[in-house]
């Protein structure tokens, strides 16, 4: 009964991390940060109105239970943008990205969902009025709204409709990101929970402010003259520093597995023999890769599952 919507959203990997809010009802964060979508992977979602009295929230084909975590937050979610009562909807998203990776779906997948929205009830929303809303669903799905880099500004205003991210002009053509999946150990604690954590009991987390916004100028500096090494290096530093507030949280909140840090000592080595590789990390164990086209014969060959991305090449 009544029309469907459909539309899809890349998932992003930040350069300069998200990590704490300012406010948990609306995902106002304590920093900004900067992130490059992946082009092609990410969530479709589908939008279609059904008979009955409550939603339906399909995942990669599972119907999901109501009661709690992804699908609930999805009811939630919609509740903000429909008349209470008006049709019930059936939610199916796909996700292209590899989950054991560790990437977060909820970036791309409430991106998704904001997109349908606004086209199944033909809201006609500004980019800038979509990633302020995507916002509401998980703070990291502001930045998914856009493709290439993309920088979320925190804003200043209570409401938050100030903050929200932007697309940057420039483009990187031969900038790659490797995904590499070192180990699917159990799923620990989630970003949500972890950076409450950490703003509620790491005295460190004091200078992860300073860090980020000093983080934040490198990184617009390092994108304006395609300089890797200022990149990648900034990426990495940003990283560790997110990870070292995180294991100062009480209690403790490590993300590493040994696999991880052996990953990290390889990057390390294989940069000390001259090759421009760098690493980034979030709330998972295992590592994103940074690197640049030409060398990427050489990565493979060190790391042979790595999945590659190529976020500004066309598909
Ligand atoms: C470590 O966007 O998943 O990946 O706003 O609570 O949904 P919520 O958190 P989320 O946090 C992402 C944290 C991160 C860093 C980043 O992507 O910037």
């Amino acid at each position: 009964p009544g029309p469907q919507a459909s539309a899809f959203a890349p998932s992003n990997i930040a350069l300069c991390k998200y990590w704490g809010k300012r406010d948990k009802a609306l995902n106002l964060p304590i920093n900004p940060s900067l992130s490059v979508s992946l082009g092609q992977l990410g969530s479709r979602t589908e939008l279609s109105p059904i008979d009955g009295a409550e939603d339906r929230v399909i995942l990669n084909g599972e119907v999901q239970s109501l009661e709690g975590g992804f699908a609930a937050k999805v009811v939630s979610f919609l509740d903000l943008f429909r008349q209470p009562g008006s049709p019930r909807l059936q939610v199916d998203t796909h996700n292209n990205i590899p989950t054991a990776a560790g990437l977060a779906s909820s970036a791309s997948g409430f991106a998704a969902l904001m997109l349908a929205v606004d086209k199944l009830y033909n809201f006609g929303l500004s980019p800038e009025q979509l990633s302020a809303f995507a916002r509401l669903g998980s703070g990291s799905a502001s930045r998914s709204i856009f493709e290439g880099f993309v920088e979320w500004q925190m804003g200043v205003r209570d409401d938050g409709m100030d903050s929200h991210a932007r697309p940057l002009a420039q483009s990187w053509p031969n900038f790659r990101i490797g995904l590499l999946t070192l180990t699917s150990a159990a799923k620990s604690v989630g970003s949500r929970a972890g950076m409450q954590r950490t703003v509620d009991t790491a005295h460190l987390y004091q200078s992860w402010p300073l860090q980020a916004a000093a983080d934040l100028e490198r990184i617009h500096q390092a994108i304006e003259q395609q300089d890797f090494e200022l990149l990648g290096a900034t990426a990495e530093q940003n990283a560790l520093s997110m990870h070292a507030t995180m294991i100062a949280s009480w209690p403790p909140l490590l993300y590493w597995q040994p696999e991880s840090v052996a990953a990290m000592q390889q990057v390390w080595a294989l940069r000390e023999q001259g090759l421009p590789l760098y690493f980034t990390m979030d709330a998972g164990p295992n590592l994103k890769l940074l690197f640049q086209g030409q060398d990427q014969q050489a990565v493979l060959k060190a790391f042979p599952s790595l999945q590659v991305v190529a976020p500004f090449e066309a598909a």
